[in-house]
């Protein structure tokens, strides 16, 4: 064994190495904890407000052809109006009077939520007549859709504000050099092979939608069999080298700490690779869906106004 045991975790691995996370201290404590716990806060406030709402429907005297309940359809409306100004913000340059896009963003999420939870008060829970559950259902389809989409964008963005990330950036983040396992690599002979392998095995793109969809869960279990497999491995062969060198025995534990740290870590990126190209394929699909889901909204919410007004039905 030609390397020098003095130079082991010397090397660049990717375990211990920087976080990138130090912009998150300069923020202020109250940005850092809305970031941290305003979406679970705010899901949980619309779902216990849904929670009362479906309970109480037979108690409260609530109509949708007038008082609060008329109003509420009216406001529920135009917040689904407001937020659309996010899509046009978004794609005409002309709106950049109204200021940054990833806040349009926030507004649009949070009005998709409280928009038709007003309008489910509106309809006190309960479906009407033909036009209302058509345009009552669309608006729902959109919203739970929406919950998807941004599920999705999470996934192939850099946080949810952030820019787009994209497959080759992350691949970038997965190089298989000696460098990168701190030194292990040096006295495991096989661990970059079996770790390439393993990428082999796991880099292949989705094929079709069903496979994108169960891909992140097949990752779940394939990471965790693969990190497995290869540590049990890793081992083997530190106790074949310990046996021939009373270095490779001294440093043995730290030498397995070392290649374990690596293997982990690189297997997680390889995941991320993997995971991102089927949610990006996924988020495009989404996108296509959403937007007819949408206009069936505006239809059905026109029919339902005119026929409400008209034909009081
Ligand atoms: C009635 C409620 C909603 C309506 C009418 C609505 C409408 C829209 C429209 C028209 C788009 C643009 C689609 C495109 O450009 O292809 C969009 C995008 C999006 N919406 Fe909504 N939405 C609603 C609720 C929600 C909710 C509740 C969420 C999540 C909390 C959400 C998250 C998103 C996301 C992530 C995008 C994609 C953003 C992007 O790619 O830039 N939406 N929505």
């Amino acid at each position: 064994m030609a390397a020098n045991p003095s130079t082991i975790g010397s090397g660049r691995s990717r375990a211990h190495g920087a976080t990138g996370r130090a912009d998150e201290t300069h923020k202020p404590r109250w940005k850092r904890l809305y970031d941290k716990y305003g979406t679970a806060a705010g899901m949980s406030l619309a779902a216990l407000a849904i929670v009362i709402g479906y309970a109480g429907r037979d108690s409260r005297r609530l109509f949708a052809e007038h008082g609060l309940g008329y109003a509420l359809g009216i406001i529920g409306s135009l917040l689904i109006l407001v937020l659309l100004l996010y899509p046009l913000r978004k794609r005409y340059r002309i709106l950049k009077v109204l200021g940054p896009v990833k806040n349009w963003f926030r507004v649009h999420m949070m009005l998709g939520v409280v928009g038709p939870i007003a309008i489910l008060y509106h309809s006190n829970f309960a479906l009407g007549s033909v036009n209302s559950t058509a345009a009552l259902l669309s608006m729902l389809l959109v919203a739970g859709s929406g919950l998807v989409g941004r599920f999705l964008y999470a996934k192939v963005h850099k946080g949810l504000y952030g820019r787009k990330t994209s497959l080759k950036e992350l691949l970038a983040g997965v190089k298989l050099t000696t460098a990168e396992t701190g030194g292990a690599a040096r006295f495991v002979p096989d661990l970059l092979s079996m770790v390439a392998e393993y990428d082999r095995q796991v880099l292949k793109p989705p094929v079709g939608i069903v496979d994108s969809i169960l891909l992140p869960m097949r990752l779940e279990f394939k990471t965790r069999a693969g990190y497995r497999s290869i540590v049990a491995r890793v081992r083997q062969q530190l106790d074949e080298q310990a046996a021939q060198s009373p270095v490779v025995r001294q440093h043995r534990d730290r030498l397995l700490e070392l290649a374990c740290a690596f293997v982990r870590e690189h297997l997680k990126r390889v995941r991320r690779v993997a995971a991102f190209a089927a949610y990006d394929r996924l988020f495009a699909l989404w996108h296509k869906v959403h937007l007819p889901f949408f206009y069936l909204l505006i239809v059905t919410a026109i029919v339902h106004v005119i026929a409400v007004h008209l034909y009081a039905v």
